[in-house]
């Protein structure tokens, strides 16, 4: 949800810590604050707004200092203020932190600190952070001792990074990531690789329930009782450096156009995993299938193929109702979690869920080193690099190239899956975007907007209705075809559009009897399909590909409409306000 740095080294810490910041935007963007150590005292700049605009205003970067730690801001707790803005100084000033998460017990302690003298500013629960690390801190004058003890007293999942008034920094990790960068010239403390990637791609990974001290002296790893802990030193894959926007106007464009070449490489780095997988799931006994946002709706793409094609039941969860039905799993079931970061807590959660009635965990993730692949048994990667703009869009049609890999391996080729040739229909569909440029024109002024598809084009028009939802902030719906008539229609006049996702497939005819019913209720129909009809206001023609395929094809067009609707309502495609792309929070 927010995202928290740290640097120590030779350089100067303030620009490395926002240039880290403006990567690691898409996990939070509503405040940013950075504190350096200098001249033995700790300097707080911090501001509403993004990265670039905190930065422009209160030159965060010309702080001086070889230490320091930064922050990006997603409110749980507390308004979106300045004062709300992290990092959060402790009463007496001695320390100041960055925090990423959620501290349950926020309330007992602030009282319980008042009472002992510790002045409180804003309205976070983070803040309880500094001051009950500078209570310990005055009791022992040891930052060790003081982080056990506060770690000790906390509770929640968090993790924070610290610097101290001799500029030594302090980091620690439960249940939120937080990664180690060991660079020539410097250490950095992160919660994505995103983070410093640029300088080092030597990482440690922290452990849940461990910290780390960072000085002059080097860098020391404990766990929550104080006893040190080894890492090994990994390197991560250079692929994270591929982070700019290159020609594109926005991050999101250029991750909607990179699908053509995504979905051929999805799952290929981890061919071995996807066949152990798939022979696990033919003979499952009982199979689930979980996600959030996107990823939900890909499990429901996924129902719908392993019953038709590989005639196997699965059930889809939505994760964050699976705490609210915890018998739903079955002793020894499969549950396949699928998640772009791998770190959303709902997903987490209903993993955890699953584990207790000891299910096999098989993961479709794209950071290969998320929680939730930590917590599978077999983890198979998106492989489509990373998705900075925080509407999913390349990590769903990830997704479903591997579901429909699996499901074509079950049913004996029965798909006849050809993905170089639903490559080059995406490429199509990209090639000429000028029609959908003109309806996006369209768009920018309407209030509603449903999306009609039958049968598997209904979870893409689910998907369809979530990203113009996050992108343009129109109210949008997916609805099942055959729903219309049962409610729906009253809600068709002359200022409604309606986008019927209609391939010339089995759901055809039935689907352009819905657009006529719509049409006559005077709304405007959008036409997504390989053929014409008069009773479109717009067509937005599809390559013909088989049945199957459809999906992997038809979202493409939406997703650019959703873009080019954002742009027109001059909303920011990459960071939609009020999101995050990695929520870590329940
Ligand atoms: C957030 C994002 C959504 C995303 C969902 C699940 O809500 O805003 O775009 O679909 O998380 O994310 P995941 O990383 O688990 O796929």
């Amino acid at each position: 949800m927010c995202s928290i740095i740290g640097y120590l080294g030779l350089n100067q810490a303030a620009p490395i810590i926002v240039k880290g910041l403006k990567r690691m935007e898409y996990r939070g963007y509503d405040s940013v604050g950075v504190a350096t150590f200098s001249d033995n005292q700790i300097v707080v700049r911090k501001g509403v707004g993004k990265v670039i605009e905190v930065n422009k205003a209160a030159k965060l970067d010309e702080l001086s200092g070889n230490v320091g730690i930064g922050h990006t801001r997603w409110a749980t707790h507390g308004m979106v203020t300045d004062t709300n803005a992290h990092p959060h100084p402790s009463s007496t000033g001695e320390v100041a932190i960055v925090h990423n998460g959620i501290i349950t017990n926020h309330e007992e302690l602030k009282q319980d600190l008042q009472q002992k003298g510790y002045a409180f500013k804003s309205q976070t629960d983070s803040e309880v952070i500094a001051n009950l690390l500078q209570y310990h801190y005055d009791k022992t004058r040891d930052i060790k001792q003081s982080v056990v003890s506060t770690v000790a007293d906390l509770r929640g999942d968090y993790a924070f990074v610290a610097v101290f008034e001799d500029g030594t920094l302090a980091a620690a990790r439960m249940h939120e990531p937080l990664i180690i960068g060991i660079g020539k010239e410097g250490y950095f403390i992160s919660s994505d690789v995103l983070g410093f990637v640029e300088n080092t791609d030597e990482v440690i990974y922290l452990d849940n329930r461990e910290f780390v001290i960072i000085s002059k002296a080097g860098l020391h790893l404990f766990d929550f009782d104080a006893n040190p802990v080894q890492h090994q030193i990994t390197k991560v894959s250079k692929e994270f450096a591929d982070v700019y926007k290159g020609e594109y106007a926005h991050f999101t464009l250029k991750e909607i156009n990179e699908q053509p070449v995504t979905i051929m490489n999805a799952g290929m780095n981890t061919q071995l995993e996807l066949d152990l997988a798939t022979d696990f799931i033919r003979h499952a006994r009982t199979l689930y299938i979980t996600g959030s946002g996107t990823s939900y709706n890909a499990a429901l793409v996924a129902k719908f193929l392993f019953s038709k094609y590989a005639k196997i039941k699965i059930e889809p969860i939505i994760s964050s109702e699976a705490h609210f039905s915890p018998d739903i799993f079955e002793q020894q079931s499969i549950l396949i979690a699928l998640s772009q970061s791998g770190e959303s807590a709902d997903v987490l959660e209903a993993v955890n869920i699953a584990k207790g009635s000891n299910a096999k965990i098989i993961s479709i993730v794209n950071i290969m080193t998320s929680s939730l692949s930590h917590l599978s048994s077999i983890a198979i990667g998106l492989g489509c690099g990373p998705e900075i703009g925080v509407a999913a869009t390349k990590s769903f049609t990830a997704q479903l190239a591997i579901l429909y890999k699996i499901v074509d391996k079950i049913c004996g080729g029965c798909l006849g899956l050809d993905l170089a040739r639903v490559s080059e229909a995406a490429k199509k569909s990209l090639a000429d975007d000028s029609k959908i440029k003109e309806i996006a024109k369209k768009l920018k002024d309407v209030s509603d907007i449903y999306v009609l598809g039958r049968g598997i084009h209904y979870p893409i028009a689910l998907e369809s209705s979530l990203k113009l939802k996050e992108l343009t902030y129109i109210h949008a719906e997916g609805l099942p075809g055959g729903e219309l008539k049962h409610g729906p229609l009253a809600l068709m006049d002359n200022n409604t559009y309606v986008i019927m996702i209609n391939p010339d497939d089995s759901t055809y005819s039935d689907t352009l009897t819905s657009a006529r019913e719509i049409k006559a209720r005077g709304a405007k129909v959008i036409g997504i399909s390989d053929k014409p009809s008069d009773v479109y206001d717009y067509w937005i023609e599809i390559s013909k590909i088989d049945e199957s395929m459809y999906p992997l094809v038809e979202i493409i067009p939406i997703q650019l409409l959703a873009y080019y609707a954002a742009v027109e309502k001059e909303t920011d495609p990459d960071y939609p306000r009020n999101l995050a792309k990695s929520v870590t929070v329940k």
